[in-house]
């Protein structure tokens, strides 16, 4: 389940009801779809497999908001040139298109900077968790320890996709870190190894 943090607030949410609100109030849909029907062996699950799982959230999507493509990204730590790629990501960026992800498995934090109410918040989302960030809202993306994500895409253009970097670096002042199982320590993102 998403966790929202502020720091500039030294705030942390929880409470899905809570994290649900939060988000909405700063345009960012959110939906628990859940993995339960996916069973226990996900990983083993092909794409075509996951995206029929989730056809009715998908083609509900598509029909609500325009998208025409849904894809499976799935990052792992022996993905090739993993650390250029996630350098794409964690910098303030824009994107023309809406950012819609529902994650699978791994997690990960999307720092979004809501400029009209002056406020940065994170997401860290967890398997079952599907989130809009819309276009043109400038935010970043890092991956948690593990350094493992896969997820539903959907666009409406694929092109739309590519970053727009608003060259604030805004993001040098947050260290976004994943929350893991209490006995755990923090970890950090983006200056895993
Ligand atoms: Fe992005």
């Amino acid at each position: 389940m998403a966790i929202v943090k502020v720091p500039d607030e030294s705030r942390t949410i929880t409470q899905p009801a809570e994290v649900k609100t939060f988000l909405t109030q700063h345009g960012i849909q959110f939906e628990p779809w859940g993995v339960e029907r996916l069973g226990d062996s996900t990983a083993k699950l092909g794409s075509e497999e996951i995206l029929k799982a989730y056809r009715p959230e998908i083609d509900r999507l598509k029909s609500d908001n325009g998208y025409v493509t849904a894809d499976i990204i799935n990052v792992t730590s022996a993905t090739p040139n993993l650390d250029a790629l996630l350098a794409k990501f964690d910098k303030e960026h824009r994107h023309a298109d809406d950012e819609v992800r529902f994650t699978i498995l791994g997690s990960g934090v999307f720092t979004i900077h809501d400029e009209k109410n002056k406020v940065v918040f994170e997401i860290q989302v967890s398997p079952g968790d599907l989130i809009n960030v819309p276009a043109y809202t400038a935010h970043w993306f890092d991956l948690c320890k593990e350094r493992t994500i896969q997820c539903i895409r959907l666009f409406k253009d694929p092109a739309g996709w590519s970053p727009i970097y608003t060259g604030t670096k805004v993001e040098e002042k947050y260290e976004p870190v994943c929350l893991g199982p209490a006995s755990l320590n923090p970890t950090l993102t983006r200056r895993a190894p």
